[in-house]
């Protein structure tokens, strides 16, 4: 039985599909996780870390509005993969850059879904190649924060006033190791990520009146396009199986479910945490 109460052993006539609420028990006496009802907004859906949150979402029961920037033909293939599930799954084009696209990404998921339970501000950017302070630009500087970290000021500041309506939400932005510890070379990269710590934090103290709960995931490494060219080299493999406790990188999947965890009624006393997913790298997170 998978963690949404589908038997997937059993055959197609017999298996049964429950639609379990959030914290209640099934007749096996296991506790399901299900996003039954729940609006969600991730961004950055077309691929990656993003693509798995998606599918899991709608699999967990969620309607889901996803964006993209680039990668039209991959957020279409996503959209009509999760939509499998049964649960509304819209693929939008919005540049998360962009402060009028975030206005325009979450208006839409409110014209759409009705209303918006999730944030997920996942969408962001990293440098395969390694760049020195005394090299770094100041608009490579200003381009890293405008797309990783401005970005989720920026869908949050959006998102907010409706969750206020509301009387609740779950805002969850994607952060990483690199927020934690730094990532020389990747300066203003860990710089990005760290800003989204100290923001989820305050957040969190600021937006509990209204139940609005904020927490990040901090993945480590994870295998997707943003990382497996560094990850597919000689030096990457060593590094991976060296330097993370577990071996290896994550798989997107395996940051999807902590994120799924966060955004469900099971994490509802849960708010201005930073949780892990780097494979017990403890020292690097
Ligand atoms: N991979 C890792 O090792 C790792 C580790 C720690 C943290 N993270 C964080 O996890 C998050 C997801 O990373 P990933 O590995 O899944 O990356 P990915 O595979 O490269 O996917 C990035 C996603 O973000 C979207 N995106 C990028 N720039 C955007 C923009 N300006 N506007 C709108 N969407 C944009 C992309 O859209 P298109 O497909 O249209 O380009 C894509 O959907 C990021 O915040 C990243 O920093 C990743």
């Amino acid at each position: 039985m998978n963690i949404f109460g589908r038997v997937d052993s059993w055959p197609a006539q017999q298996a049964l599909t429950f639609n379990f609420q959030l914290s209640t028990f099934n007749f096996f006496g296991g506790l399901m996780i299900s996003l039954a009802g729940k609006a969600a907004l991730i961004t950055g859906g077309s691929r990656g870390i993003g693509a798995a949150a998606v599918k899991l979402f709608a699999q967990a029961g969620a309607d889901v509005v996803f964006n993209y920037v680039k990668a039209k033909d991959a957020a279409l293939q996503i959209q009509q993969e999760a939509g499998k599930h049964g649960t509304r799954v819209e693929a939008f084009k919005a540049d998360v850059g962009k402060h009028v696209d975030n206005q325009r990404l979450v208006e839409h998921t409110i014209a759409r879904l009705g209303r918006l339970d999730i944030l997920v501000a996942n969408a962001g950017v990293w440098n395969p190649e390694d760049l020195p302070i005394e090299k770094m630009t100041e608009k490579q500087w200003d381009d890293m924060i405008r797309i990783n970290l401005k970005s989720v000021y920026s869908i949050i500041h959006f998102a907010v006033p409706h969750m206020i309506k509301q009387k609740s939400g779950k805002i969850i932005p994607i952060s990483s190791t690199a927020g934690q510890r730094g990532e020389s070379l990747h300066t203003h990269y860990g710089a990005s990520k760290g800003g989204i710590i100290s923001l989820t934090k305050g957040l969190a103290t600021e937006l509990a009146r209204h139940n609005i709960l904020v927490n990040s995931v901090a993945p480590g490494w994870v295998a997707t396009d943003m990382s497996n060219a560094v990850l597919e080299s000689k030096l990457g493999q060593k590094m991976a199986s060296t330097v993370i406790p577990l071996g290896r990188a994550a798989t997107a999947e395996e940051i999807a479910g902590p994120i799924l965890f966060v955004a469900s009624d099971l994490a509802n006393f849960m708010t201005g945490e930073v949780i892990n997913v780097n494979g017990g790298s403890v020292l690097c997170g």
